[in-house]
């Protein structure tokens, strides 16, 4: 009977197919909209839940967790955690899902696909035909930068920095990476272990894949632009915030980084008039790293699963916040 099935909010319109699974096992409370729910709309539905299938826009901070009075699972559609209280969650034995794994490949593809469009001057290009400005085939026309031969720098070396190295290997690059914890190159990269400082100074691309903690934020600034090499080019597409925003358009108004491609920024979506939009040696994308309609897919899924299982008092498939069964 629909009454006892476990009340799940869902915060955005989701594939039918999801939105029927969801119906099949719970009774959903779903926001209908494209936008997210606003913070009062959350707090009321989320006060009437067990459990909620969150995306990275939702802020599920201590304030919402506490009115979550019946609330036994959070299930976010996102590998990052970012946008919930961790410690707060597991304070009230509330265990949070997320979905890593299924977009690490799609994620690094987009980074590679930033990285080119970046040397390879892709969006510029496009402009320029649209322009009308293709007169003639010339030796010296919207020229870019070769990534075979040149270094890339990995700032963060998990499964998505790892895949990032994969797709540079098979372009012939020099690898450096770092990584708090050191481990084994994977098998068929070549990747030398270095600091942060080494890789900033010595590398031609950087790619940053650090989850956004009190620890990587702002883990890029003003000092570590300053170490770049004025050619470089740096991608994130890890989060805005793993980089002081500020700091990177002063860097590039001044040429060092010479470039940057994004697909995450400080504040989503980007203020209009943020700085960062005058400048033509920066290109931003909408955070969509991971969108694909297969990997979406396979997200939504495993985070009615991460439902599935938090609602029939099992452990989470994947848990953000594992020192939550520890208690
Ligand atoms: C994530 O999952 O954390 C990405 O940023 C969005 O797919």
């Amino acid at each position: 009977m629909r009454s006892e099935k476990p009340r799940v909010f869902v915060c955005r319109q989701l594939p039918q197919e999801i939105i029927d699974r969801l119906n099949e096992h719970f009774n959903v409370d779903l926001w209908e909209s494209d936008m997210p729910p606003d913070r009062n709309s959350l707090v009321e539905h989320i006060s009437k839940a067990d459990g909620i299938f969150s995306l990275l826009t939702e802020r599920i901070d201590n304030e919402v967790i506490e009115q979550g009075h019946s609330l036994k699972v959070i299930s976010n559609m996102a590998v990052g955690t970012d946008n919930i209280d961790l410690a707060s969650a597991t304070k009230r034995g509330i265990p949070v899902g997320n979905t890593p794994g299924v977009l690490t490949e799609t994620t690094a593809d987009f980074a590679f696909s930033l990285l080119l469009a970046s040397a390879r001057r892709i969006v510029d290009a496009d402009n320029y035909v649209r322009a009308g400005h293709w007169k003639t085939w010339g030796p010296s026309i919207l020229l870019g930068r070769d990534l075979h031969g040149a270094t890339l720098g990995i700032i963060g070396f998990g499964a998505i920095g790892q895949a990032v190295a994969k797709r540079a290997s098979g372009f012939d690059m020099k690898i450096l990476y770092c990584k708090r914890t050191p481990i084994e190159s994977p098998e068929g990269i070549n990747a030398t272990r270095a600091t942060t400082d080494q890789i900033l100074m010595q590398s031609d691309f950087v790619s940053l894949h650090v989850p956004l903690t009190t620890e990587t934020r702002h883990f890029i600034g003003a000092r570590e632009l300053s170490l770049m090499k004025d050619s470089s080019i740096l991608i994130n597409t890890a989060r805005g915030p793993v980089v002081d925003q500020k700091a990177l358009v002063e860097a590039l108004r001044s040429g060092r980084p010479a470039k940057a491609a994004l697909d995450v920024t400080s504040v989503e979506p980007i203020d209009m008039n943020d700085e960062l939009l005058s400048l033509p040696n920066v290109i931003i994308a909408p955070h969509i790293a991971s969108a694909s309609v297969a990997t979406r897919l396979k997200m939504a899924n495993m985070a009615v699963d991460n439902l599935l299982a938090g609602l029939s008092g099992e452990r989470l498939i994947n848990c953000a916040n594992p020192e939550v069964y520890d208690q």
